[in-house]
């Protein structure tokens, strides 16, 4: 078994000039550890919580039992701890975690709260991909900030879509660089912004090779100059470099389907600068990326029993929000399902769903492009459109907790645009009793 120790704290962090920024962070005075498990290995965390209020740690795209999912059923109040433990069960995958405390996760992860969660197994470890981590597989956590004179954080400059920041931070640092070693280098890519999408692709428009998304690997290594990433996604790319060589990882412009002021709001019309890679006179060889990385089971519709449909509105989920004492569906395990979820509203949104890594069978009527038809957990619905996707629920059951289905702008969630669904055996009744008290735990 794998334990970490993970405790959440405060602190201060050298970010910008104009002073310290008071930050949160796990272990540290901001972000956390990148954990690591294989397929098959039993995990449990020790997480205790040092913060002055209560928060949650949510393992974003683990298939787990609800119990340990970290959501916000599982409060950790100040000076507590929290155990979960399960055993992982699912392809290699760059998952992450984050804090999920009803009404204020946007301001926790904000400050500081969230990690990498990376998973192996034997299917990646026997391709020829660059896996050396923090040499030729970097993790990027791509979030971005709005600092005052003094150097702390602004949480109040919100905007339809939430807070959108004029300063972008790769893993805590501002105007960061990396040093590449090998001819072709891995990058991990997290948008952990509460609600700025990313429309990368480097300076140059050099040509990438998108290799895994949320839930792993794609079949084949798909070629791209950009490629969109929303709040809570992942992607992981492969470029390939040049001796001495320099060349920036950029957000361009995007198309997020928006009209009249709203692009400027979400940020759409922004182009910003990420990282900088500056290559070494000498690179280390390596080998061509293979042309094959994945067998996808595809999930077929005739094998779905159930149906759902959920419409994304004004911050609510088929006209409700989020409500902690209500059960919005009931999911029986080994079972799959559809769902065609609809953003019928003006603004931008995407669509997350816990424990379960999905597939994407069509965006308003058309197969999706071959970046979106591996695994995925979120995936961004633009007004007006629809997509329709398909999950199987497997393994776990619990009557009494329920996990979360939610967009990832984290102050649509917050606002409640989130919802609630229980897994049960066949013929097993709920037995959910809501919380009364949040902080008792
Ligand atoms: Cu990344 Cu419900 O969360
Ligand atoms: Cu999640
Ligand atoms: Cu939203």
């Amino acid at each position: 078994m794998s334990v970490f120790d993970l405790t959440a704290q405060s602190g201060r962090s050298t970010i910008v000039a104009g002073g310290k920024t008071k930050t949160w962070g796990i272990n540290g005075p901001i972000l956390g550890p990148t954990l690591r498990a294989r397929r098959g290995e039993a995990v449990r965390i020790d997480f205790r919580n040092t913060l002055d209020e209560a928060t949650t740690l949510h393992w974003h795209g683990m298939h787990l039992p609800a119990k340990a999912d970290g959501g916000p059923h599982q409060m950790i109040a100040p000076g507590k701890t929290w155990h979960p433990e399960w055993v992982v069960n699912q392809p290699a995958a760059t998952l992450w975690y984050h804090p999920h405390p009803h009404g204020k996760t946007e301001r926790h992860v904000y400050r500081g709260l969230g990690g990498m969660f990376i998973l192996d197994d034997d299917q990646d470890a026997a391709l020829s991909l660059p896996r050396d981590y923090g040499v030729n597989d970097i993790p990027l956590i791509v979030q971005d900030k709005t600092f005052d004179s003094g150097g702390q954080l602004v949480e109040t400059s919100r905007r339809d879509n939430g807070m959108i920041g004029d300063t972008i931070l790769v893993n805590g640092t501002a105007a960061p660089y990396l040093d590449i070693t090998a001819e072709l280098t891995r990058l991990r890519v997290l948008n952990a912004s509460t609600a700025r999408s990313y429309n990368f692709g480097f300076s140059d428009d050099r040509t990438f090779a998108i290799i895994g998304t949320d839930g792993g690997l794609l079949s084949t290594p798909v070629e791209a100059t950009r490629t969109l990433l929303t709040p809570g996604e992942r992607i992981e790319i492969v470029i390939r470099m040049r001796p001495s060589e320099t060349v920036r990882l950029r957000s361009y412009p995007q198309d997020l389907g928006l009209w009249g002021a709203r692009p400027q709001t979400s940020g759409a019309n922004d182009t910003a600068d990420i990282i900088e890679l500056r290559a070494a006179a000498t690179l280390t060889p390596s080998p061509n990326l293979p042309g094959r990385l994945n067998e996808i089971e595809r999930l077929t519709t005739d094998l779905a029993a159930t149906t759902r449909t959920f419409d994304l509105n004004n911050n609510r989920i088929n006209g409700q929000a989020m409500d902690m004492a209500r059960i919005d569906e009931t999911v029986t395990v080994d079972t799959t399902e559809t769902w065609e979820v609809w953003n019928s509203d003006e603004q931008a949104h995407n669509f997350h769903v816990h424990d379960v890594q999905f597939q994407i069978l069509d965006i308003d009527g058309t197969p999706p492009p071959p970046e979106l038809a591996g695994w995925k957990d979120t995936v961004y619905i633009p007004p007006g459109s629809g997509v329709t996707l398909i999950m199987r629920f497997t393994e776990y059951t619990d009557p009494t907790t329920p996990y979360m289905y939610h967009c990832h702008m984290l102050w649509h969630e917050d606002q409640g645009m989130m919802g609630q669904f229980l897994i049960l055996r066949p013929g097993q009744e709920p037995a959910y009793q809501p919380p009364t008290n949040e902080h008792h735990h």
